[in-house]
């Protein structure tokens, strides 16, 4: 049908005709919202490049907890900032560490919210790598025990999903197997199977204090450049037992989102990440854009793309906009 029988503007005429037919709706339960816990009290020290967001103690964590789902989120994603670092990441897996004290809190005094855990060691070891340091290269293999003894310590501090982000191959079975022999067989694996070496992390490694001491992340986390590399990562992933698939960073990644929405059937989750949400929150700042409405066209883009999870630090307030 050309014009003038056909006139796209019709059913664009009014908002009611508009609301019948939108193709993509954005959900609040859609939305996970990170936060990063430090140790103390009532410690709430403001991350400078991601206004609006901060280092918590684990009694603010609580509160951010409790206020996520008022707001209708069903999950959030715990970063630990902890009180000392090592070569091999010990407190990533101590029982008592930031994040496993933090799960504990949370799952004790805001039972209904799911709570899932970042597995990685770049926040703990001195080094700021995201695995052990041998000859001075990451070594793969060695990482791979602390890993799942990391994912351990947060299922068994509570956990109800662990996230691993650190890209070593074999990761995800390496963790699948430990949860698995411990009794933790129902305990989910969101994998950041596919993570990009992202420039868009810049302001996530100001709050979580974990920037690299030396080189960069480029002989783990995936070349911008690929895309078919994306269908092998999530492959390798999904057959060593992921149950969720997530590619990050989000939005100069929807392509990539799209492909493995066409290609693989587990649900998918986007990293709206530190960059993206820093940019929007700077342009808002100088007064050059409206940072609210280009967060839900972002959120609503990154769905249409075909994600069914979004991680964003604009969680409580899209969920806000959307329920209200
Ligand atoms: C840990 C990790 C990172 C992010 C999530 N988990 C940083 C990195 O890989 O350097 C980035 C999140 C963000 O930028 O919001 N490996």
């Amino acid at each position: 049908m050309l014009f003038p029988d056909f006139r796209g503007r019709r059913m664009r005429a009014n908002p009611n005709f508009r609301r019948m037919i939108r193709e993509t709706r954005l959900s609040s339960d859609n939305l996970i919202l990170p936060l990063f816990a430090v140790e103390g009290k009532s410690v709430k020290t403001p991350i400078q490049s991601m206004p609006g967001h901060f280092q918590l103690s684990i009694d603010y964590i609580v509160k951010e907890a409790q206020k996520a789902k008022d707001a209708g989120i069903p999950a959030v994603i715990l970063f630990g900032i902890p009180e000392s670092k090592d070569p091999l990441a010990t407190t990533a897996y101590a029982a008592d560490s930031i994040v496993q004290k933090a799960i504990q809190a949370v799952k004790e005094q805001v039972p209904e919210l799911c709570v899932i855990t970042d597995v990685c060691l770049c926040a703990y070891t001195d080094h700021g790598h995201c695995g052990v340091i041998d000859n001075g290269e990451v070594d793969n293999d060695a990482s791979l025990d602390l890993l799942a003894k990391t994912a351990l310590s947060h299922a068994r501090a509570g956990a109800d999903m662990v996230a691993p982000s650190d890209m070593m191959d074999g990761r995800v079975a390496e963790i699948r197997q430990t949860l698995d022999e411990d009794g933790f067989s129902d305990i989910p694996i969101m994998s950041y199977a596919v993570k990009y070496s992202s420039a868009f992390y810049g302001p996530f490694r100001d709050a979580a204090e974990s920037a690299p001491q030396f080189g960069d992340r480029k002989t783990y986390q995936m070349d911008p450049a690929n895309a078919n590399e994306a269908i092998r990562e999530a492959t390798m992933d999904i057959e060593e037992g992921a149950d969720i698939i997530m590619v990050k960073p989000a939005l100069s990644y929807l392509d990539i989102i799209y492909r493995l929405k066409e290609e693989i059937d587990l649900p998918i989750a986007a990293y709206n990440v530190s960059g993206e949400y820093s940019i929007m929150m700077a342009g808002e700042m100088m007064g050059w854009v409206d940072a609210k409405a280009l967060i839900m066209e972002t959120l609503l883009s990154i769905k249409r793309a075909g994600a069914d999870l979004i991680i964003t630090y604009s969680a409580v307030d899209a969920a806000r906009e959307l329920n209200h």
